[in-house]
């Protein structure tokens, strides 16, 4: 590897991320200076840089009120290295919580929420489909509760964000790729992946409706495959598990024909992304937070990161094809993900830089120096 190139590390690689994200969200982290913010599902990959933003934040501006961090998770993977590793921070408060309980009363009087506990993984949700919808419904609406019962005590929120998900548009119509927020979707209610998208489908209906109804700052954000730091290599998600074959130096395997089109978004991008959404977004409103190109083939995406392995690591693999045990594994997979963020662009200020190149290359590294607690 070039010993000049700065991100030859997974420590180099975390830095400059965090350098990025502050500087991209820099106005709404100064926002959130002095407020208290809940994370919850703050231990999973977007709470990987969603939680070290918001303190390297605090200790890049000594001179302003820090910003109070609550991360609330069940942690049912165990308390990651990462968080451990943060928990003296004075701005920091870890708390063993399942979503689907009342709030616990740590909470205290908030200012902003973020609800990001779902399980997320398509393997897994389909796995744990009844712990699924209730994360996504039942949690939501703890929280709402609780935000209802701030406002009346005088004490109300001033952001609240759900993360929902591009899965809420199922598998759209070719004329509704790249798919603007104003599509309805194209979703299955009884399929394997129901339980993901369409308990994030009614999360946003309860959204809109305590926004309509009671006037509360609820933001949604629909996440399109985020990839990068802190995605555990065991997630079964498409990159960890490239990245896992080439780490280990054994062949890529494909489990479907390859042809699915999606584009990826790296974390640091779309995380700015989030913090706007929680920040600038307009109560009662969806935004597709993602990039629009490049839409690749799952087979392109391989080779892509094959040629990377070659570079970093001298891999020497090659792709495989194999059928998946699991016989709903493709079923009500999209063909194609692509999103419109014309909407997150204009309104938040959402602003993507990271090129797919470089953000797998930072994903490569990252995995390489995080071989244990990437699950290698
Ligand atoms: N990563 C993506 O590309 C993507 C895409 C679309 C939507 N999303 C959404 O973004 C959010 C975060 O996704 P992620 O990729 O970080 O997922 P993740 O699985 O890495 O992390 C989720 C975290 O939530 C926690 N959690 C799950 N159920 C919980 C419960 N009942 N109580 C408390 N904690 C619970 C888990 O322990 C985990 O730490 C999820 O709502 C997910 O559906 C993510």
């Amino acid at each position: 590897m070039d010993q000049n190139n700065p991100l030859q590390t997974a420590e180099h690689v975390v830095a400059s991320d965090l350098d990025y994200i502050t500087r991209q969200a820099g106005a709404e982290f100064a926002r959130l200076s002095g407020r208290r913010l809940t994370i919850a599902g703050g231990a999973g990959f977007l709470g990987y840089y969603l939680v070290q933003s918001a303190l390297h934040w605090n200790r890049r501006n000594p001179g302003s009120a820090p910003i109070d961090l609550i991360v609330l998770d069940s942690f049912v993977r165990g308390v990651p290295d990462w968080l451990t590793a943060l928990e003296s921070d004075p701005n920091l408060t870890l708390v063993r919580h399942d979503v689907t309980e009342a709030p616990p009363a740590v909470l205290g009087d908030l200012d902003y929420l973020i609800h990001a506990a779902s399980i997320a993984s398509p393997i897994y949700y389909r796995q744990h489909p009844i712990e699924t919808m209730d994360a996504n419904v039942g949690g939501l609406r703890h929280f709402l509760d609780y935000a209802m019962r701030q406002k009346q005590k005088g004490r109300p929120l001033s952001g609240i964000l759900f993360y929902s998900s591009s899965e809420i548009y199922g598998d759209p119509t070719p004329d509704q790729i790249p798919t603007p927020e104003t599509y309805r979707g194209n979703v299955s209610c009884t399929g394997p992946r129901a339980c993901y998208d369409e308990s994030k489908r009614y999360g946003e209906t309860l959204c809109v409706n305590f926004t309509r109804q009671h006037g509360l700052p609820i933001k949604v954000a629909r996440p399109f495959n985020n990839y990068g730091p802190g995605l555990k290599i065991s997630d079964r998600r498409v990159i960890p598990d490239f990245a896992r074959d080439i780490l280990n130096g054994r062949d890529i395997v494909m489990l479907s024909d390859g042809a699915a089109m999606r584009t990826f978004c790296y974390s640091a991008d779309a995380i700015a992304g989030y913090y706007k959404t929680l920040v600038n977004g307009r109560p009662g409103e969806a935004y597709n937070i993602g990039v629009e190109t490049p839409e690749i083939s799952m087979l392109e995406l391989a080779d892509r990161m094959v040629a990377l392995g070659t570079e970093l690591f001298g891999y020497r693999g090659r792709l495989v094809r194999k059928e998946s045990e699991d016989k709903d594994y493709l079923v009500d997979n999209p063909n194609r993900r692509c999103p419109v963020i014309t909407k997150a662009r204009t309104e938040l200020g959402y602003d993507p830089q990271v090129t797919l190149d470089e953000g797998l290359r930072r994903s490569l590294v990252w995995y390489s120096g995080n071989r244990e607690a990437a699950d290698l």
